[in-house]
């Protein structure tokens, strides 16, 4: 089971900025956390102090426990994976080979099998020997999602924390749907936790556990769909014209901008 994840005075400060402001979290293990926000309002900045690729100014992060600061990296990429935002190749890689990195925490066991099963799972089977490079947008991030997944397959299945940076901003309707199944799917197999900041609150009221919404890197409503995606909350926050109604077919409120 993957661990707790908790912060405790979170806090990070960049010459005379404070991106991240005292934030305490406890991100269960086997939810879907969704971090959603205004542009700017921290959630890539709080996704790498999370992963540990940003330490804090004060306070920390622990996972299961023990400080992200005192993990051995090699046992960290074991347990959690990072999908961001963007990413970029300095070479030509095809999409196995980019894929198969994700392999690099576990030398020490087989590669092809777990490649070509996360291949299938994500779509990734049909860009088979294309070049990283030449892909699209969704297309690359099809591939980042497998590679994050290879990182973390383990007996059979994916163990323990994956981030995912606005993973469906290039993904056309059919991929959006299938990528938030495939992480509700592999999330309810009761091994993966996945926290993941999604632009489009519909889609994380529709596949969220929890909802964090963060402003000027403070969080400013944490718990339900319900609970966060409330009118007023989002109009305060987010400064837009807006109603909350509810979806015609799942128990789960769904935003809609006014003209
Ligand atoms: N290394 C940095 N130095 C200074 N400011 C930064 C740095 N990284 C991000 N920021 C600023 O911090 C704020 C939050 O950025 P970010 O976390 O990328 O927001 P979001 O992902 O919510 O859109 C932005 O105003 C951004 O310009
Ligand atoms: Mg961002």
């Amino acid at each position: 089971m993957s661990g707790l994840l908790t912060t405790e005075n979170l806090s990070l400060k960049i010459g005379h900025r404070l991106l991240l402001d005292n934030i305490n979290l406890q991100l269960k293990p086997g939810d879907v956390v969704a971090l959603i926000g205004p542009n700017g309002a921290g959630k890539s900045t709080l996704l790498r102090t999370l992963t540990g690729f940003q330490p804090p100014s004060s306070g920390h992060v622990a996972l299961n426990g023990k400080n992200l600061a005192n993990w051995p990296s090699e046992a960290l990429s074991r347990q959690r994976a990072v999908m961001r935002q963007q990413s970029t190749m300095a070479f030509s890689w095809s999409v196995e080979e980019v894929i198969a990195m994700g392999r690099a925490p576990w030398p020490s066991e087989s590669t092809d099998n777990v490649v070509s099963q996360v291949m299938l799972l994500t779509g990734c089977d049909a860009l088979k020997g294309r070049d990283f490079c030449q892909l699209s947008g969704g297309e690359q991030q099809r591939v980042q999602l497998a590679r994050a997944l290879v990182q973390l397959w383990h007996d059979d299945i994916p163990r323990g924390w994956l981030f995912l940076d606005e993973p469906t901003s290039a993904l056309d309707l059919y991929h959006q749907q299938h990528l938030l199944r495939l992480l509700k799917r592999l999330a309810a197999m009761g091994e993966l936790s996945v926290c993941v900041v999604l632009h489009d609150l519909n889609l994380a009221a529709l596949w969220a556990d929890s909802i964090v919404l963060l402003h000027q890197g403070r969080v400013v409503a944490n718990g339900t769909p319900d609970q966060v995606l409330e009118e007023h909350t989002l109009q305060r926050w987010y400064q837009a014209d807006l109603r909350v109604f509810r979806h015609p077919e799942h128990p789960v409120p769904q935003v809609g901008l006014r003209q």
